[in-house]
């Protein structure tokens, strides 16, 4: 049988990994974060200082990467690095090469394995479309910047690290209009996806709203 996979995509922080993690929970299902494998991948260039212009070199690295998700673990070559992944310099650099055919190709089978009985819940910017394109629910969640910028801020700060809400909403516009412009796998709602709105809803409250959906769909 078909295992099934419910899709989340939408903009930077807009809450799509709690509201993945959730669904999951209350379904079972398993979860793919495909932006860490983005991060990840970052992460590595900037590591083993490989020229983050060259998309080919790029590719190769993600084609390489020894990576283990286990609980709130973030596995690179054995090592944790969950809270270095987060930190908005490598998200900056994530989606700057986030941009390349190469590397989303490299990527792709990679993401397409994480599709495992009993289901999966995927969130990214491009699951819907792209990577699981026969998923029987998309769900495109949006939010408006400043709600967005605020939980990002918030979500740095109990990490530990500093934040600065003006300079987060700069780069978050600057990373949203690079997703929504790229060539390759732009941000976009799938044609038969449904939106969620989460500016005025709190987590529950989406989590519910998803699962609704779900009950629809199957
Ligand atoms: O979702 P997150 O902020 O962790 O993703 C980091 C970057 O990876 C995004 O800004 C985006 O450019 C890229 N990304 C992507 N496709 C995905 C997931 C993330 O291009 N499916």
């Amino acid at each position: 049988a078909v295992v099934p996979v419910i899709t989340i995509d939408g903009p930077t922080a807009s809450g799509k990994g709690t509201i993945a993690h959730r669904v999951a929970q209350q379904l079972g299902w398993h979860t793919l974060d495909s932006g860490a494998l983005y991060r990840l991948t970052a992460l590595a260039v900037q590591q083993q200082g490989v020229d983050a212009f060259d998309e080919l070199a790029v590719a190769q690295v993600a084609l390489r990467l020894d990576v283990g998700f286990q609980g709130e673990q973030v596995l690179l070559s054995g090592q944790d690095v969950a809270a270095l992944i987060r930190q908005e310099s490598v998200g900056n650099l994530a989606s700057k090469v986030a941009a390349y055919a190469p590397l989303r190709q490299a990527l792709l089978e990679r993401q397409r394995a994480f599709r495992v009985a009993p289901g999966l819940v995927a969130d990214g910017r491009d699951m819907g479309t792209v990577v699981f394109p026969d998923a029987p629910l998309k769900v495109f969640l949006v939010a408006d910047v400043q709600a967005r910028a605020e939980r990002r801020c918030k979500q740095l700060k109990e990490k530990g690290f500093s934040a600065n809400l003006t300079g987060l909403l700069e780069d978050m516009r600057a990373r949203d209009e690079r997703d929504r412009n790229r060539a390759n796998a732009p941000l976009v709602a799938a044609h038969d996806a449904k939106t969620v709105d989460s500016s005025c809803l709190s987590i529950d409250e989406t989590v519910k709203q998803v699962l609704d959906l779900w009950s629809e769909a199957c």
